[in-house]
């Protein structure tokens, strides 16, 4: 028969400090699933404040000063709780420049219901291909029979050092006749 060996040695001072040690290191430990989650938590804030910061889309070269407008697309960097990822596409934007040094900048999405909208060289109109709205070049609605309740949404836009062209890039609500900017 086995009988449980017991210490008749009263608590050390040391046994004390060990048993304060544990209790922090348990308490550290468990404050690392807690910080873990808020990050989750606080992601979707996180990618916003990247989504809605001025992004480099393209050189300043890549637009002649014709007036025609080009397609880029637009990459950013996104982070979420343990990684962070670089040249994300966000969206896509058309670029302009006209020989005057204008530049405008469109969000390629209809502000009808959200399809993408193509440029049409050979007319010089934008068309989007979902319910035919039309848009003028400068984006503004071309036909008064055009669906769309608004013109195409222009984006802040400048270029940087002369050569590189950056835009606050922005998706605004559908359906709506002025811009709502998306959350
Ligand atoms: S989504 Fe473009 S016209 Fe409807």
């Amino acid at each position: 028969m086995h009988r449980a060996i017991q210490s008749d040695r009263p608590p050390s001072r040391r046994d004390f400090f060990k048993e304060i040690l544990a209790g922090i290191i348990s308490g550290i430990l468990g404050l690392v699933p807690l910080g873990a989650g808020l990050v989750v938590l606080l992601d979707p804030l996180r990618r916003r404040a990247s989504e809605s910061g001025a992004v480099r889309v393209a050189s300043l070269e890549a637009v002649p000063a014709d007036g025609i407008p080009r397609k880029f697309p637009v990459l950013a960097t996104r982070v979420d709780a343990w990684n962070k990822y670089n040249h994300v596409p966000i969206g896509a934007v058309y670029l302009r420049r006209t020989a005057d040094g204008k530049l405008l900048a469109l969000n390629v999405v209809c502000p009808h219901a959200g399809c993408f909208v193509d440029f049409l060289p050979d007319s010089g109109h934008f068309h989007c291909p979902c319910h035919n709205s039309t848009f003028a070049v400068t984006g503004k609605i071309d036909d008064p029979h055009s669906p769309a309740a608004r013109g195409m949404d222009t984006l802040e836009a400048e270029v940087r050092n002369g050569k590189d062209i950056w835009v606050k890039f922005q998706n605004f609500q559908a359906g709506r006749a002025e811009k709502v900017p998306v959350a």
